[in-house]
């Protein structure tokens, strides 16, 4: 009879053991999500990798960091001529873009961003 309160004090201290050994582990994984969530929180933070669903929208953007200051904000014109006057088709542009006619830098922009600041200049047309 003297043994037998014995088991119920060992089965605790096993629960116990494994209640730490279970909160252990569920604190290893919040730590995990949380790194991961700070490196996402990275990337949106970086503008230049910023994405855009709408090709207008990224041609805008292009705009504004590369043509705007020679061609106005609102595409005006200013030290180049206006790009508002329906005069250039998307052929034009990328043409434009890739020989940089006259004191027009060529190859500031190519590709996608190319395309997508073209249909962003015809789409304002
Ligand atoms: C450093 C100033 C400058 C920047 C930046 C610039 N341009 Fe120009 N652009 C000019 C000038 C100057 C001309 C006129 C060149 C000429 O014909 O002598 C011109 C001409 C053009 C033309 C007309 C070409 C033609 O066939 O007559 C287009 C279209 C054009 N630029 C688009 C753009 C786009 C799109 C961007 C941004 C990716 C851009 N430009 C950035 C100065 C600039």
């Amino acid at each position: 009879m003297r043994g037998a309160p014995l088991f119920p004090f060992a089965a605790t201290a096993v629960l116990g053991l494994l209640l730490v050994f279970a909160l252990s582990l569920v604190g290893l994984n919040i730590g995990g999500e949380e790194a991961a969530d700070e490196n996402n929180g990275a990337e949106e933070n970086n503008a230049e990798e910023e994405e855009f669903d709408d090709p207008i929208e990224l041609g805008e953007s292009v705009y504004e960091g590369q043509c705007a200051s020679c061609h106005g904000g609102e595409l005006e014109g200013g030290s180049g001529p206006p790009l508002d006057t329906g005069d250039y088709d998307e052929n034009d542009i990328i043409t434009a873009i890739e020989e940089g006619p006259g004191s027009m830098p060529a190859d500031l922009v190519e590709g996608e961003e190319a395309e997508a600041v073209a249909e962003f200049i015809i789409s304002e047309n």
